[in-house]
C-alpha cells in the first residue's frame, strides 16, 4: 500500500509456538504484516493455519503454554510483546477491540446484556483518573519500553549462555583436554556475559533516567491540570447551586419552586458527571450503543439475558461491547463462521458500515474467501502459520499467484449453485513437524523439487503484491493457474465490464 497511508499496527517475524504433550506446535512461522489507517485487512486460510493464534498475540491473550520465540507488534511506535501486562492493558483493552467466532462464549450466560455492555465503562469510571493517565501515558510508556528493552537484551544474552552450559555439561565421551577447554569456554562466555550486562545497563540506563525525568515532569503538570479541572468544576457547580437556592428564596409559586428544584437537582447530576461516569450515563450509552449496532427496542434488551437472543442478535452485542471501549483497531475472527448465511451478510454489512463510521482499522480473519471479497481493501493469505501471499483484494482476486490461493479461490462455492467447486484435496499439514520447504507442495500439483527442499522467498509481483512460491522464480517453468479460476475471473471482469459500460 502507499506510504503516504499511516502505518497503525506493524507485526514484524512473528514466531509463535506451543509447548504440548507431543511436542512442541509451530503455529506462527514468522509472519510480518502491517494494517494502515482506516483500512480492512483480511487474513484468509484454512483452519489450523495461524489465523487466531496471530490475532491474539496482538491481543496478549495467548494461552499459558504459548512461547513468542521471536518478533515484534508495533502499535504506535511501541512493542506491545514489550511492556507489561498492566501497562498495555489499557491499549490492548481500549484501542484494539476483538470479536470472536463464538458470541455466547464472549458473553457470560448468567449476567444480563446491558450489566455487560456497561461493565467496561463503570471499570474505569472515574473521569479525573483517566484524564490523568490519558496526559502521562505516552511518557510513561516509553520510559517502561526503555526498560523492558534493557531487561529483555540481557534476557536473551542469558538464555543463550545457559543453553550453552546445559549442552555442556551433557556431552558425554570427551577427552579431559576437551573437558578443561569446554570450562575454559564457559568461565569466557560467563565474563563476556558479565560484561554485556554491564553496557547493556549503561547503553540504557542514562535514556532510562532522562525519560523517568521527563515522566515525571509530566506528572507533575498532570496533577495540577487536573486539580485545576476539578477546582474549576467544583467552583462553578457551587455558584449555580447557591444562584439556583437564592432564585428558590424568592420564588413566588409553586409551580416556580417546583421548576427551580429540578434544575437543582440537574446541575448536581451534571456536576457528578463532569467526574466519574454514573450508572445512570453508562446505560444511556449503552443504550445508544445497541441502538448504533441495530438492536430493535433496546431499553427491553438491555434487561434481558443472552439466550434470550438470537446468534446475530449475540454478535451485534458482542460488538457492542467491543465498542464502549471506543478502539482504534477492530480484530474479526472469523465472526460469521457460526452463524447462518443471511444473518452473516447483516453482520458484515454492520461491521463495514461500523469501521466507516468510526474510521476504525480492521483486521478481519476467515476461512471463507467469499467472504473476503466484500470485506478487504488488502488480503493475507495464510497457510501452515505462515503468509504464503498478500496483496491488494484485486490482486489476489484477479491475479493470484500463489497455488495455495488458486486452491482457495477453487473451492469457493458458486453463487448460484452453491455448490464448492474443487475441494482442496488433502489436509493440512500437522504443526509439530511443519514440512520443509513451500509446506503447500504434497498439497500441490504444481509442486517441483525444490518446493519440497527450500521455503521460497517473497516474489515481488507489483509494488503491493507477493507471493513466496518458486513458481514466480525465473527459472521456474511457465505454469497456467487453474482453468476454473481463470474462467472465474475471466467472467467476473466480464461482469465488471458489463457493469461498467
Ligand atoms: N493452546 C494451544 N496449544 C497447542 N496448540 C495450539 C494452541 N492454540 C492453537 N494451537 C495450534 O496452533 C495452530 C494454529 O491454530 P489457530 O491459529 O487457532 O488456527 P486458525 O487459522 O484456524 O485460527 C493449530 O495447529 C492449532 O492446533
Ligand atoms: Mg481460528
Amino acid at each position: 500500500m502507499a506510504d503516504n497511508k499511516a502505518k497503525v499496527l506493524s507485526v514484524n517475524n512473528l514466531v509463535v509456538n506451543f509447548k504440548t504433550d507431543n511436542g512442541i506446535v509451530k503455529a506462527v512461522r514468522d509472519v510480518s504484516f502491517d494494517l494502515y489507517q482506516g483500512e480492512t485487512l483480511c487474513i484468509v486460510g484454512e483452519s489450523g493455519s495461524g489465523k487466531s493464534v496471530t490475532s491474539k498475540a496482538i491481543m496478549g491473550i495467548l494461552s499459558h503454554n504459548a512461547i513468542i520465540a521471536n518478533g515484534n507488534i508495533i502499535y504506535r511506535g511501541e512493542n506491545l510483546l514489550e511492556v507489561s501486562e498492566e501497562e498495555f492493558y489499557k491499549i490492548r483493552g481500549h484501542k484494539i477491540g476483538m470479536i470472536f467466532q463464538d458470541p455466547l462464549s464472549a458473553l457470560n450466560p448468567i449476567v444480563k446484556i446491558g450489566k455487560q455492555i456497561t461493565e467496561a465503562t463503570l471499570i474505569n469510571s472515574d473521569k479525573l483518573k483517566l484524564m490523568y493517565n490519558d496526559l502521562i501515558s505516552d511518557d510513561l510508556i516509553r520510559y517502561k519500553n526503555t526498560l523492558a528493552k534493557m531487561n529483555i537484551e540481557i534476557d536473551t544474552e542469558k538464555k543463550k549462555l545457559d543453553a550453552f552450559i546445559l549442552e555442556a555439561k551433557t556431552k558425554e565421551g570427551l577427552s579431559s583436554e576437551k573437558k578443561a577447554k569446554l570450562r575454559e569456554e564457559i568461565k569466557q562466555r560467563k565474563a563476556d556475559y558479565k560484561q554485556l550486562v554491564k553496557d547493556t545497563k549503561a547503553k540504557y540506563m542514562g535514556k532510562a533516567k532522562e525519560l523517568k525525568a521527563v515522566l515525571g515532569e509530566t506528572q507533575k503538570k498532570a496533577k495540577k491540570q487536573v486539580a485545576e479541572y476539578k477546582t474549576q468544576v467544583n467552583a462553578e457547580h457551587k455558584a449555580k447551586i447557591s444562584e439556583l437556592k437564592s432564585q428558590l428564596s424568592a420564588a413566588k409559586s409553586d409551580e416556580e419552586v417546583k421548576n427551580i428544584k429540578k434544575a437543582i437537582a440537574e446541575a448536581d447530576e451534571d456536576h457528578i458527571n463532569k467526574l466519574k461516569i454514573t450508572k445512570a450515563e453508562a446505560k444511556r450509552r449503552a443504550l445508544e450503543i445497541m441502538r448504533e449496532v441495530g438492536i430493535p427496542e433496546p431499553e427491553k434488551r438491555y434487561k434481558q439475558y443472552p439466550f434470550e437472543f438470537s446468534g446475530g442478535m449475540r454478535q451485534r452485542i458482542v460488538i457492542a461491547i467491543a465498542l464502549t471501549a471506543s478502539p482504534e483497531i477492530l480484530i474479526c475472527d472469523e465472526p460469521t463462521t457460526a452463524l447462518d448465511v443471511t444473518i452473516q451478510a447483516q453482520i458484515l454489512e454492520l461491521i463495514n458500515r461500523i469501521k466507516a463510521e468510526r474510521k476504525l482499522s480492521c483486521i478481519f480473519i476467515t476461512h471463507d474467501l467469499g467472504v473476503v471479497a466484500n470485506m478487504a481493501d488488502r488480503v493475507a493469505v495464510m497457510y501452515a502459520g505462515k503468509i504464503v501471499e498478500y496483496g491488494t483484494s484485486d490482486e489476489i482476486f484477479y491475479d493470484p499467484r500463489h497455488p495455495y490461493t488458486w486452491a482457495l479461490l477453487s473451492s469457493i462455492p458458486d453463487v448460484d449453485s452453491k455448490e464448492r467447486l474443487e475441494a482442496i484435496p488433502g489436509t493440512p499439514p500437522n504443526m509439530i513437524y511443519p514440512p520443509k520447504g513451500d509446506a503447500f507442495a504434497a498439497r500441490s500439483k504444481y509442486a517441483m523439487n525444490i518446493d519440497y527442499r527450500e521455503q521460497p522467498p517473497y516474489f515481488k509481483v507489483s509494488d503491493t503484491h507477493y507471493a513466496a512460491t518458486w513458481l514466480l522464480d525465473p527459472h521456474a517453468p511457465k505454469v497456467e493457474m487453474p482453468k476454473i479460476v481463470s474462467e472465474r475471473i475471466r467472467i467476473s471482469l466480464e461482469e465488471d465490464y458489463n457493469e461498467r459500460a
